[in-house]
């Protein structure tokens, strides 16, 4: 008898990065349920992009998930369901603690009555903090400088202590900064607001947004912009399918840097950007921000070599293509973030850039 894939439950599957694993996991032939509460998801993106089966409800629902685990025998939960807006969470941390840790913890709970023991986990380079060696591994210190990395680093301790205790077997995946889009132009970064540096010169690009600003140009960096890792989200992807693999065999709990392995500052984004959609860039040089390191650059060695991880998409060039297409395309709908309202958004500084690694601009956190 032939046996089933296995079935993976899919927590934020209607978001950025969870909807391209979606993708992924559908292509290589996995059962796969979503939840989302479609706060920050796109429902049309699983219906019409994806075409995938999915239950509208909150991931801190206990009585909605012990009836998901009781209807269907999931093998394994991946969980992209988080608020991330580095900002808000420190003029709003209740908001940070309540959905990204105690809703959590609750999945958890009816996984564990439920009797379902491998779990993989969105975490992030923000967890690091301040970094003292670059590359970062797996093994730097864990010091998150806002309550967004600290909901994080709970997870990951609360991980730990499930595992250590009754046997969860989890994966957590601490990324550096998601990009790009799926080739196909069908799914892409649709945050609102979106706080993304590669969406935004983007938006930029296309017009909607009056200008990019870059915050300090003189970092000890070789333009003197600000360095970071960008991974393309389809080997992001790539890489939660190895996850589940590597549990599913009987692998041990492990945490994977997923990055690019080398950076590229402002600067080059810009120019990249330029280079790939022909449009003017209009640039305004502002202040540093408080916080922002020179250079954020994950070594991913460890996934690669435990799980045989290979990003396919490593060039800035391509990434930032990937990106326009999906851009370029969205423009024509008349959907969400592209409809007009750039301009109100800007006059409300949401616009400015952040990287998940934590560092933002602090006026829009305290305007808020
Ligand atoms: N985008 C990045 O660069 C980046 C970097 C590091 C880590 N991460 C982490 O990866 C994950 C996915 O990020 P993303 O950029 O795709 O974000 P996203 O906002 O696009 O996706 C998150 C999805 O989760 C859903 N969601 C949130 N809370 C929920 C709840 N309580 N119940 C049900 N659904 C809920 C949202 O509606 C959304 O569809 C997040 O955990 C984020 O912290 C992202």
């Amino acid at each position: 008898m032939i046996s089933p894939s296995p079935y993976i439950f899919v927590v934020g599957g209607a978001g950025y990065i969870g909807s391209h694993v979606v993708r992924q996991l559908l292509l290589d032939g996995y059962r796969v349920l979503v939840l989302d509460n479609f706060i920050y998801g796109h429902r049309d993106i699983l219906e019409k992009a994806l075409n995938v089966e999915y239950i509208e409800g909150d991931m801190g629902d206990r009585a909605l998930l012990d009836r998901l685990f009781s209807t269907y025998k999931i093998d394994v939960v991946m969980h992209f369901a988080a608020f991330a807006y580095v900002g808000e969470s420190v003029t709003d941390p209740a908001k940070y603690y309540q959905n990204n840790v105690v809703a959590t913890l609750t999945l958890l709970e009816s996984m564990r009555a439920a009797g379902v023991d491998k779990f993989v986990f969105s975490s992030t380079c923000a967890t690091y903090g301040i970094p003292s060696q670059i590359p970062i591994l797996e093994d730097h210190p864990q010091s998150p400088i806002n309550p967004y990395g600290a909901t994080k680093l709970m997870v990951e301790r609360i991980l730990q202590d499930f595992g250590t205790a009754y046997n969860l077997k989890s994966v957590v995946f601490r990324y550096f900064n998601a990009a790009g889009a799926d080739p196909s132009g069908q799914l892409g970064e649709d945050h609102g607001p979106e706080t993304h540096l590669i969406p935004l010169v983007l938006q930029t690009a296309l017009g909607l947004r009056s200008h990019i600003s870059i915050f300090g140009t003189d970092y000890s960096t070789p333009d003197g912009t600000c360095i970071r890792d960008y991974i393309h989200v389809n080997d992001l992807a790539s890489a939660h399918i190895l996850g589940s693999q590597h549990l599913l065999e009987g692998g041990e709990s492990e945490t994977f840097n997923l990055g690019n392995g080398s950076g590229f500052s402002v600067k080059q984004v810009i120019e990249s950007a330029y280079e790939v959609t022909g449009r003017e860039i209009p640039v305004r040089y502002e202040a540093r921000r408080p916080g922002d390191p020179p250079m954020l650059i994950g070594s991913a060695e460890k996934a690669s070599r435990v799980l045989g991880w290979t990003p396919q998409y490593t060039q800035i060039n391509e990434i930032i293509a990937h990106a326009w297409l999906w851009h370029q395309k969205r423009h024509g709908n008349t959907s969400s973030f592209l409809s007009g309202d750039a301009t109100d958004r800007e006059s409300k500084d949401v616009f400015d850039v952040r990287d998940d690694s934590g560092y933002f601009n602090f006026r829009r956190a305290s305007a808020a």
